[in-house]
């Protein structure tokens, strides 16, 4: 594309080699423990991410040992990493690839991307890194580099996936990709980035300027106030908790939740149950919903579970302590 700043291939590449976070899956990247990577860091950060990437792959070290797990061994690892659509897709799609003859990772990034949970950038993530398919990646970290080498307010994102194909190295592509967003992740950071130390700043325009993080406009994420209740049923076999449905929390289980401020009443009708006491108010914000929930006990004479039995969020880990039901 004329007019556009190109990276120095050979400086990135370089500087990779030398510089770039020894992470667990580089060793080896075959196909499996890169996917499982790629799931994990599609919304989680590489700080918490690797964690869960070692518990992970300690505990499934081939697909075919999840394919033969259930859902709640699966969730059992993953909670507390957020996004269980995540976990539910891995697992599905881990039982699709178990039953073809034979069970393997397809490396054609258009086959990659009819499994659950593989959109196109973990389709040539895996494709690229595993399997060193000539395909770029583009995320966010990507689309910053380039905006930045270009100084750009808001490139397209066809704009921004044509740029990056055509700078890919044909010769290490897996590399390649790593290589632009390991430097979004380290050097070219949203807020302070460290022109000093980026191995391409002579080739960016945004450095010329005299604010380099104006670039690409940020939109400012508006997230949904959610006021509630939460209702804690406990009695001396545990507390009443049910499997939650929904894309956020669904597989995990979870107390009785009202997402209405008015629907404390309706609540406690549906579970059978009167004059529960407020013990406690939590708040817990996800990436688009900030929850802000009246935390509610009632005593029962029996019913309910142990909550360490099953697979629970976060969310409502802060609800049981505030509760005092924290410990079963
Ligand atoms: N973020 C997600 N996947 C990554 C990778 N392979 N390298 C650097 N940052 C990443």
């Amino acid at each position: 594309m004329e007019g556009l700043g190109y990276p120095d291939k050979s400086r990135l590449l370089q500087w990779y080699d030398e510089f770039s976070r020894p992470l667990p899956w580089r060793e080896n990247p075959e196909p499996w423990s890169v996917l499982l990577s790629e799931f994990i860091l599609q919304q989680t950060k590489m700080e918490v991410g690797v964690g869960y990437w070692e518990r992970m792959i300690a505990r499934f070290p081939t697909l075919l040992d999840m394919a033969s797990s259930s859902l709640d061994e699966v969730m059992e690892i993953w909670q507390g990493c957020g996004y269980y659509a995540r976990a539910r897709n891995l697992h599905a799609l881990s039982i699709i690839i178990a039953s073809r003859n034979p069970p393997i990772l397809p490396s054609d990034p258009n086959e990659l991307q009819k499994l659950p949970g593989i959109g196109p950038y973990t389709a040539a993530a895996i494709a690229s890194i595993s399997f060193e398919i000539p395909i770029s990646v583009v995320d966010g970290n990507v689309r910053r580099v380039y905006s930045r080498l270009n100084a750009l307010e808001n490139p397209k994102p066809s704009v921004v996936k044509t740029w990056a194909q055509s700078c890919l190295d044909y010769n290490r592509p897996g590399d390649w990709n790593q290589a632009v967003m390991e430097l979004g992740a380290t050097i070219c950071t949203p807020r302070k980035p460290r022109c000093e130390d980026c191995p391409i700043s002579s080739s960016c325009s945004a450095l010329l300027t005299s604010d380099p993080t104006m670039f690409p406009l940020s939109k400012r994420r508006v997230s949904k106030k959610i006021l509630g209740h939460a209702l804690v049923i406990n009695s001396p076999e545990g507390v009443v908790l049910s499997r939650r449905k929904g894309s956020q929390l669904g597989g995990l289980w979870g107390v009785p939740i009202s997402e209405d401020p008015n629907g404390l009443e309706s609540l406690c009708s549906k579970h059978d149950v009167e004059s529960p006491i407020k013990v406690g108010e939590i708040r817990h914000a996800f990436s688009h919903r900030d929850f802000n929930l009246q935390v509610w006990r009632i005593d029962v004479m029996k019913g309910g579970i142990p909550s360490g039995s099953v697979p629970i969020s976060r969310l409502d880990q802060k609800i049981l302590d505030a509760a005092g039901c924290g410990e079963l």
